[in-house]
């Protein structure tokens, strides 16, 4: 029987690759979205994998959407906490909507989709959560501390669960991509991204697909001795 991983924010960019090669690689998928429909059903009508709408800022709706993947799809053996938001602003400007917004998804949403799914890997001996963090979490960004803030306690929270899970044969990692050619970082304006590339040594963006392949990889049997640990993936641009 294939494994079942679930993927949040897994219809779109980054998350969009994961479902995919994670699919290729023989896993049954379910990908998680909030907002878009229309980019659901079309991401669902072109690659067959199925989708599922829920927001992961509201415990109460992964712990049922949670239910329901695992009533259709079986029980859930990997679980990547990919779902982002952005809300940039300089601190002098940035709102508590703004601060809480990020929050909610970015840090309060990866524990609201892990815990429903840590005692049933915990009974089966066997789990892995990748948490897709962020460089701007390691080294902090202009504009960003609501994002880096919720980032950098992704790191935190994956070091920390990463210890009560090893005993049990569940690993917990995070990924730090860097900036990678998604609609998010396109919408950081023109001049401000250039100048960011400008500081990329390897000189370009990187690939929704590269993450993807660091995914696949601590999600393998070959990962298991690999736990709390924070995969870079960021082109050279920080070295943690
Ligand atoms: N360092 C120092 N100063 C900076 C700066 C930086 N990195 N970036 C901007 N500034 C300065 C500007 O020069 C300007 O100063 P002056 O007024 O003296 O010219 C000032 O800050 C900008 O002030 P504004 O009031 O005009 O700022 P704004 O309200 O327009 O907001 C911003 C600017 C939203 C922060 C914009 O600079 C921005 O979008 N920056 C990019 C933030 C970023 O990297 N986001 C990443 C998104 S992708 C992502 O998050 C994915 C991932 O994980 C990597």
């Amino acid at each position: 029987m294939s494994r079942v991983a679930l993927v949040t924010g897994g219809t779109r960019g980054i998350g969009a690759a994961i479902s995919m090669a994670l699919k290729e690689a023989g896993y049954t998928v379910a990908a998680v979205y909030a907002g878009n429909d229309e980019a659901a059903r079309e991401f669902s009508h072109v690659t067959g994998i199925h989708t599922y709408k829920w927001s992961v800022a509201d415990y109460d709706e992964c712990e049922e959407g949670i239910r329901r993947v695992e009533g259709e799809l079986g029980p859930i053996d990997v679980l990547v906490n990919n779902a982002g938001i952005t809300r940039d602003a300089p601190f002098h400007k940035m709102s508590r909507t703004q601060w809480k917004e990020v929050i909610d998804t970015n840090l309060s949403g990866v524990f609201n989709m892990t815990h429903p799914v840590w005692p049933g890997m915990r009974e089966r001996k066997f789990g892995r959560i990748i948490n897709i963090s962020s460089i701007n979490g390691q080294k902090g960004q202009f504009g960003q501390v609501n994002y880096s803030a919720a980032k950098a306690g992704d790191l935190g929270f994956t070091k920390a669960l990463a210890q009560e899970g090893a005993r049990f044969g569940v690993t917990v990692n995070a990924i730090c991509p860097g900036y990678i050619a998604t609609e998010m970082v396109m919408a950081v304006p023109e001049k401000v991204r250039e100048s960011i590339i400008a500081t990329i040594p390897v000189g370009r963006l990187g690939e929704a697909e590269e993450i993807a392949r660091c995914v696949l990889f601590l999600a393998s049997d070959q990962a298991g001795f690999i736990t709390g640990s924070t995969l870079s993936a960021n082109g050279g641009q920080y070295l943690a």
